[in-house]
């Protein structure tokens, strides 16, 4: 039973010591958070992974591209384990190196590569930070750089001190919403869709062009709609509307606040007592928020329960598993399951893209 499981866990934790820590995201399932040691938005858990250099294996309960992010920003002796490695992100597979590479290509062909007087080169890469390690890479090696929904505004405004424009991906609407908050125009912000047969992109466009947006989207988010919001204030008025900028540009306008999920956490924390909130994000961290917060009214926009599959897929049975193996004598890790390792040959410049982020303030 989960109980059991439970008290498996916190025995095996126990056993472990500082040996081992375990990382949440917020999106993450009660029963599985309740283990961890730190808990926070993607970027608050890449700065954690770099908190505890003494332990031997970082537990990451969250998605692949976080943990290959802990594994590059931790030591190298350090483990990092995914429970299991079926726990992607659906939006991070929409951006692929070759694809990319691509579009870099013609990017170049279209702008070339010279610095103008200012000195700022034509095209700046931003990778959210749900991407592959190759990706990271990527910018790491072309002048780029790395984001969260947290710090996309200040990654926003160092790539455009050093670059004309952005080449932004795989999330439009984190692309879009973050640059339409900065004064970017609409018409300044191309999808990029080279194929003439798919429409196309016209040359005014990319001649006018601040940030060329990428495809990509997430499945979560793109379900909330301002339907939603509208019957939401018709149902509770005074209701604060809260949504994560991965949500669709119409969906964040309407709304009355966005921000990453420890923005929501910290929004509902602040407020003062009996306020009512619809929160348009992962349905986990609604509901942990609204039994947390029994003073106020905490519901999801979206009436359909709508969890991020791929969180999902770390329950505690997988936890109890990989600890399980961890659990050897002699302080030394008998087994080491489900092991994240970024390939070294995208390492070194996914970390050059990852400590530009850490180093870029607001
Ligand atoms: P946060 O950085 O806001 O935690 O977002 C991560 C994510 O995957 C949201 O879908
Ligand atoms: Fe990826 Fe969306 Fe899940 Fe976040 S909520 S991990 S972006 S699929």
């Amino acid at each position: 039973s989960n109980g059991e499981l439970g008290d498996w866990i916190r025995a095996a934790k126990a056993t472990l010591g500082d040996r081992v820590v375990v990382l949440g995201h917020f999106y993450q399932r009660e029963e599985v958070l309740q283990h961890a040691d730190f808990i926070g938005d993607s970027f608050q858990l890449a700065v954690a992974t770099q908190s505890r250099p003494d332990a031997e294996a970082i537990v990451f309960c969250g998605v692949h591209f976080m943990a290959e992010t802990a594994d590059l920003l931790s030591r190298p002796e350090q483990a990092v384990i995914l429970p299991n490695l079926a726990a992607g992100c659906s939006m991070a597979d929409m951006a692929d190196i070759d694809s990319v590479t691509e579009c870099w290509e013609q990017l170049e062909e279209l702008y070339g590569t010279g610095p103008d007087a200012d000195g700022r080169v034509p095209v700046i890469p931003v990778t959210y930070m749900n991407s592959s390690a190759a990706l990271k890479g990527f910018c790491g090696e072309h002048g780029g750089i790395v984001c969260t929904s947290s710090n996309a505004e200040t990654v926003l405004e160092w790539a455009f001190e050093r670059g004309q424009r952005v080449l932004f991906f795989p999330d439009q609407h984190l692309g879009r919403n973050t640059a339409k908050a900065m004064g970017v125009p609409l018409e300044q912000m191309p999808m990029w869709n080279p194929r003439k047969a798919l429409g196309g992109n016209t040359e005014t466009e990319l001649e006018d062009s601040r940030v060329i947006l990428w495809h990509g989207f997430c499945s979560v988010h793109r379900r909330f709609t301002v339907d939603q919001i509208e019957t939401a204030r018709v149902d509770h008025p005074g209701v604060r509307v809260i949504v994560h900028p991965e949500c669709p540009m119409a969906v964040v306008d309407a709304a009355d606040e966005y921000g990453s999920t420890d923005y929501i956490a910290k929004a509902i924390a602040a407020a003062p007592a009996a306020s009512t909130f619809a929160i348009g994000t992962e349905i986990n961290l609604v509901q942990r928020l609204a039994a947390q917060y029994p003073q106020h009214t905490i519901f999801c926009l979206d009436p359909v329960v709508c969890p991020c599959s791929t969180m999902y897929r770390i329950h505690s049975g997988y936890l109890a598993w990989v600890l399980e193996a961890l659990v050897g004598g002699d302080g030394v890790p008998a087994e080491v399951l489900n092991r994240i390792t970024v390939a070294d040959d995208v390492a070194g410049h996914a970390r050059v893209a990852l400590e530009r982020m850490l180093a870029a303030k607001p």
